[in-house]
């Protein structure tokens, strides 16, 4: 049996990573490999609810960051760490350097409470004490806040995040810059600025870097 791999998308609102999901799991498919395709906050019926809650109504950042990583905590144990241990691809939309960038950077918070957070959460029953399940390989598509307000103009209705300004944006690439910058061998940047073939080609290198696509 193949290892599992956990590969994350990341990236601001309307820098366009979910359009790239389905293309790489194309590509993984095609090389043999078995792939599940899922998406934080959610992934599960009860992460699915805790989405709606997060996205859709007002509450303080620390509400907030609970529920992703409550979220987050059954998403990973009865969809991410099962799909490992058959031996799957696992590509995630979105996993905690969201939450880094966005209650972390965005909103200002604490980024101490949100590591404790990560260690309570992240710990599986599969690693070893005081390992932390993380992505593999993290995709992080970068694109300057401006432009990605633009191209999400007139796209559809905003939600919460989406409607917030470019300083709130801004304040989310450095949280994923900062999260890269501790972990450079986990992340790799993409523009996503590039024509879109560009980027999904960008995406699908780092992937075959790996061995992990043909
Ligand atoms: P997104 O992934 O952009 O999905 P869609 O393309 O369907 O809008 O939406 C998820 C939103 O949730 C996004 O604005 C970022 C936010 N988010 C956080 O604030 N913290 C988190 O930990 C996660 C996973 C997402």
């Amino acid at each position: 049996m193949p290892a599992g791999h956990f590969i994350s998308l990341e990236g601001i609102d309307g820098a366009g990573k979910s359009s790239h999901l389905e293309a790489l799991a194309a590509a993984l498919r095609a090389s043999g490999r078995s792939v599940v395709v899922t998406r934080e906050p959610g992934g599960t019926p009860l992460a699915e609810h805790l989405r709606k809650l997060a996205l859709g109504e007002p509450m303080d950042a620390l509400t907030e960051a609970l529920l992703m990583f409550a979220a987050r905590r059954d998403h990973l144990i009865h969809v991410i760490e099962p799909a490992l241990a058959r031996g799957d691809v696992v590509l995630c939309d979105r996993f905690t350097d969201a939450t880094f960038a966005y209650q972390g950077g965005g909103r200002g918070f604490d980024r101490n409470v949100l590591g404790q957070l990560e260690a309570w959460v992240q710990a599986v029953p599969a690693l070893a004490a005081g390992r932390l399940r993380q992505p593999d390989l993290t995709l992080w598509f970068d694109l300057a806040p401006a432009i990605a307000a633009a191209r999400l103009a007139g796209a559809r209705a905003p939600d919460k995040f989406e409607s917030q300004s470019v300083a709130f944006f801004e304040r989310v690439v450095q949280g994923y810059a900062d999260r890269a910058q501790r972990d450079p061998g986990r992340f790799v940047r993409i523009d996503a600025e590039q024509a879109r073939e560009a980027v999904l080609q960008d995406a699908l290198a780092a992937v075959r870097n790996r061995g992990w696509v043909a």
